[in-house]
């Protein structure tokens, strides 16, 4: 079958029973309400939740001929921002992009090589991306900021204007500028106005971690050439399917009811782990929408990530036999995009001749299947969502069955799954260390 997510956890049923399950009941019912009905704690920052019926189609292709007039003209566009303005557009272009995008040729891109700032306040990284880009004739940026105050893409953003206007004088550099930004408010706002930048907003409505289906995400996912409208129609499936109240009918609400029953049983780490390298990014994502959703008045289940098999020549030790206070969860993708085979070797030297011919996708199969069973005889509860296949169908939908997911399971937690004043308060301290007027 295509285009589908399958939720999986038969390896954790040994910790949870169905009594248990069902006790989560009320609780959910209220958490889908609050939801739904965008009240509750957090609720004025629902607005993803009827997102994928409600965005603005007309925004959507302003979106994707923007992003074409880049496709054309730039051979670098660099995307600035940090957290949920950063992490969903880059999840999606690692994952859906062929892993050495920016090494292939020209032709085979039909796009601009995409480069990342203002994701830290490294001058060092900053300085090697200005190196690089010294090589690249057409440069472009997006700068990606809600707030349009947070200090790591302002910083990045400063350094790169600057070389802008150097290279190609103000008018022009004006030119190569794109923002996306709050739709009334912040300092970005008024500068994009005062300026003349072309600009795309944040719907209010919607924080950062939740925001990749808007213009944060999509406008360069669709300078990396990526099929928005997939993108939406597979969003758009998922609000439908994990629109359900049931429980028995919305695997998003079980995944946040089982991850809420494990940690009340001690299991207080979940680890993602995928085997395609191409998740890695991903997983990032889902760390931060997880992570900053629920971490918070001393609860939360800290989110991990691995990337398998690479991992299991290291962490792996530790979730084979280390303390037994977390349970993995598994991606898996169930059609890989490539049939390559397993090569024969003159005189076997490896002993690996009988699997020839083989896939080796149907190899990395059999890898994910033996270490979910190793660690579950290992006492780690094991939970497994595949996805039919990678692609921005795919993509839209993974992404909203997390976003209903983490919602739902921070109101189960009894926390605002759409606040961070944690994140505040680190900001606070570096301002006044920076003496800030
Ligand atoms: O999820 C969030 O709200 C945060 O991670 C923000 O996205 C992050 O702090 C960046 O904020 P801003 O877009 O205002 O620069």
């Amino acid at each position: 079958m295509k285009n589908h997510i399958v939720f999986d956890f038969e390896l954790a049923k040994n910790w949870i029973s169905e009594e248990e399950l069902q006790q989560f009941l009320p609780k959910l019912k209220q958490a889908h309400s609050y939801l739904h009905n965008h009240d509750g704690p957090g609720g004025a920052f629902t607005g993803w939740v009827d997102w994928p019926e409600q965005y603005d189609r007309a925004e959507l292709k302003r979106i994707v001929e923007t992003a074409q007039q880049v496709r054309e003209k730039a051979d670098a566009f660099v995307v600035i921002g940090i957290g949920g303005s950063y992490l969903g557009a880059r999840s999606a272009i690692e994952l859906l992009c062929p892993a050495f995008f920016n090494q292939l040729p020209p032709e085979d891109r039909n796009g601009p090589e995409i480069y990342y700032a203002g994701k830290g306040i490294s001058a060092t990284y900053l300085e090697d991306l200005l190196r690089l880009l010294e090589h690249k004739q057409e440069i472009y940026i997006n700068v990606i900021s809600k707030s349009g105050t947070t200090l790591e893409p302002a910083l990045a953003f400063r350094t790169l204007r600057a070389m802008l206007e150097e290279r190609y004088g103000k008018a022009a550099a004006q030119k190569r500028i794109v923002v996306t930004t709050d739709q009334q408010r912040g300092a970005l706002r008024e500068m994009a106005l005062r300026e003349g930048f072309t600009t795309f907003s944040v719907p209010d409505n919607i924080g950062g971690r939740y925001s990749v289906l808007t213009p944060v995400g999509l406008l360069p996912l669709a300078v990396a050439g990526i099929d928005l409208q997939q993108v939406m129609d597979g969003a758009t499936k998922a609000y439908l399917l994990y629109g359900r109240e049931k429980l028995e009918d919305n695997d998003a609400y079980l995944y946040a009811v089982i991850r809420n029953a494990l940690y009340h049983k001690g299991k207080t780490m979940e680890i993602m782990a995928a085997y395609e390298p191409s998740f890695t990014q991903f997983i990032e994502w889902w760390k931060q929408l997880f992570g900053e959703s629920e971490g918070k008045e001393l609860k939360g289940l800290f989110p991990a990530g691995v990337s398998f098999t690479m991992d299991l020549h290291s962490l792996g030790q530790y979730i084979q036999e280390g303390l037994r206070n977390f349970f993995m969860t598994t991606l898996w993708v169930q059609r890989s995009r490539s049939a390559l085979t397993v090569s024969s070797m003159a005189g076997d030297p490896d002993g690996l001749d009988y699997l020839t011919g083989q896939s080796i996708h149907s190899i990395n199969e059999k890898a994910c299947q033996g270490t979910m069973l190793a660690h579950y005889e290992g006492e780690v509860p094991n939970l497994k969502i595949t996805v039919s296949e990678i692609s921005p169908y795919s993509y839209g939908m993974l992404v909203y069955f997390f976003e209903k997911a983490c919602g739902i399971s921070g109101h189960l937690l009894g926390v605002n799954p759409f606040d961070q004043p944690g994140v505040e308060a680190y900001k606070k301290k570096v301002f006044t260390l920076l003496r800030s007027p």
